[in-house]
């Protein structure tokens, strides 16, 4: 193998430089020519790459986003997409592909395997729900940045004696609700995992309210059944019942776009040297990622389609701890 190529996939994640810079730095180290691949699957049919020496990517490991840009493509997800894809490898001379991404991105990396071409992926998104890592690059970050807002809003709150709905990120997962929730010390947290009852919610809010909290925090993952502004809604109704005036804060892509904390800067450094000793190994079609505390590569086929299962116990603890 002579010359590898690297590409961000999905939702951006802090950390997703770091992980490039390992890719080009220890690809270069093992004598490998490597590419940078712009703006996910989309720059890939496109043919859109440039050659990524050492020096190219100095100065973007304490840098959040991508900088070889990222995107949700789905002329990829077609089998004509892929085929375009491949020409464009091909005619670039690219002999390996390091993916780095989340769930539907590494899917992407499968079919792509599946036709014959080299590829190993990275671990990272946000949301922490890919199995065959035990934590991906960028979740220590956005938990952080939810973390700090929702101990901002634990202060303006004890003033007003308010309550608040902070919704996360997680479309599918609720990893970061629960561990911000935790974290946070919030009162409640609402998950997709499991099915929540605005009564329920009511009655915790309440019970804060009577046992003479200043303030009350109710931590909501994005793609649970009742979101923030469901609940929200549902309390208008019911205003009196929680004692709290209420407020919502949706935090959003704010969550992605920090600088990567030091936990995800080194991750990403483990994970993208990892991939690239893979692809000098030819062990090709696996995920990279960080299993018990060390470097696992798991074959993309027991990855894809599968979803990581939220701990029960972190989330009864989390209720006990209100
Ligand atoms: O996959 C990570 C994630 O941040 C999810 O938590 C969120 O639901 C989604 O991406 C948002 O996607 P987009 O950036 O395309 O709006």
């Amino acid at each position: 193998m002579k010359r590898i190529a690297v590409l961000t996939s999905g939702g951006d994640a802090p950390g997703m430089n770091a992980a490039i810079r390992a890719v080009v730095r220890t690809g270069t180290r093992k004598d490998l020519e490597v590419y940078g691949v712009k703006l996910g699957f989309s720059g890939l049919i496109a043919g859109k790459m440039i050659h990524l020496g050492p020096r190219d990517v100095g100065g973007i490991i304490q840098k959040g986003g991508t900088f070889l840009g990222s995107a949700r493509c789905e002329e990829f997800k077609t089998k004509e997409g892929q085929v375009k894809a491949l020409s464009s490898l091909k005619e670039n001379s690219v002999e390996g592909l390091v993916i780095i991404g989340g769930n539907g991105s590494q899917t992407g990396s499968y079919a792509l395997f599946k036709l014959g071409f080299p590829v190993v992926g990275v671990a990272s998104t946000i949301d922490n729900d890919l199995v065959g890592s035990d934590i991906t690059i960028g979740v220590d970050t956005a938990l952080n940045i939810a973390l700090e807002a929702i101990d901002r809003l634990k202060v303006t709150g004890s003033s007003h004696q308010r309550a608040f709905l902070v919704e996360v990120m997680g479309r599918k997962c609720g990893y970061l609700a629960l561990m911000a929730a935790i974290a946070g010390g919030a009162e409640m947290v609402v998950l997709p995992e499991v099915e929540a009852d605005p009564e329920e919610v009511a009655k915790v809010l309440a019970n804060a309210y009577e046992r003479g909290k200043s303030h009350a925090i109710v931590v909501v993952a994005e793609g649970a059944n009742y979101n923030a502004q469901k609940l929200a809604a549902y309390f208008r109704k019911h205003r009196e019942r929680i004692g709290f005036t209420l407020r919502v804060t949706v935090l959003g892509h704010v969550q992605r776009g920090g600088k990567p904390s030091a936990f995800d800067r080194i991750l990403a450094s483990r994970l993208g040297a990892g991939a690239v000793d893979c692809l000098v190994k030819g062990e090709f079609g696996v995920l990279v990622g960080w299993v018990n505390s060390k470097l696992k590569s798991t074959p993309l086929v027991d990855v894809i389609g599968k979803k990581k299962e939220i701990d029960m116990e972190l989330f009864k603890l989390a209720r006990i701890l209100d």
